[in-house]
């Protein structure tokens, strides 16, 4: 089975945790995009509930599918969140924002009383770091919150490069919020509790996609089948 069958396995998984009448965050990503088409069919069979979209591809991709979608500026509480992830570790703690879109995924993610997430395998780690930290951040006075964060990372024992994420045409890559993104490669995250701290601690820092205590449950598709994992 290639990663993309294993990522809508998944997402069918999640499928199944959806009740009729549910606010549901809808995440970003590949794996994301299959749960929304698999909830876009659900919902021509009859199934009542309203989406909320955590990027603007993700709004687009629910509009297509005929996912009806809420006002997320009136919404509170959602019942559930079902997003992809980059890496989970046994603790369920996770690295997002591959796609650019952290900031909004923990945003509704934080406001859902679930949050489940859904990956193959491949995703399943250890130690997190090997996959590059995403640190949102805002334009101005980019040079000192860089200098800053080299240092929040030297502390908590992560050094590493980091790198403005860039479009293919040489661009700075701009997040749904209009910010920018640093990813560090850092190899390895030994402690993400207190980077995640150094991190929220800078000004110019928006976000980060260390989401630690947010994720309920992992589903994963592996070649021996599903596992599905709860904290
Ligand atoms: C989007 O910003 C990310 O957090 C994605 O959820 C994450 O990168 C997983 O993406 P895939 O499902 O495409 O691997």
């Amino acid at each position: 089975m290639t990663a993309d069958e294993l990522k809508r396995l998944a997402a069918a998984r999640a499928l199944e945790e959806v009740r009729d009448g549910m606010i549901v965050g809808l995440g970003t990503g590949s794996t994301a995009r299959h749960f929304v088409e698999l909830l876009g069919e659900r919902v021509r069979a009859g199934l009542s509930v309203t989406g909320i979209p955590t990027s603007e591809a993700t709004r687009a991709d629910a509009e297509r599918c005929g996912v009806p979608l809420g006002d997320v500026d009136a919404v509170v509480r959602l019942d559930l969140t079902v997003d992809g992830a980059d890496e989970i570790d046994p603790e369920l703690r996770l690295i997002k924002g591959g796609g650019g879109a952290l900031l909004r995924e923990k945003v509704i993610a934080s406001a859902s009383n679930r949050m489940i997430v859904i990956a193959d395998e491949s995703k399943w780690v250890k130690t997190l770091g090997a996959f590059a930290l995403p640190i949102e951040v805002v334009p101005f006075g980019i040079a000192a919150t860089g200098a800053a964060v080299t240092q929040a990372l030297r502390v908590c024992g992560a050094a590493g490069p980091f790198a403005l994420r860039q479009t293919r045409d040489g661009h700075a890559f701009v997040t749904d919020g209009g910010h920018w993104i640093l990813d560090a490669r850092l190899g390895r995250i030994d402690h993400p509790e207190r980077l995640a701290a150094s991190l929220n601690a800078i000004p110019g820092v928006v976000e980060h996609g260390l989401f630690l205590d947010l994720a309920t449950a992992v589903i994963l598709a592996g070649a021996d089948g599903i596992r599905f994992v709860e904290r």
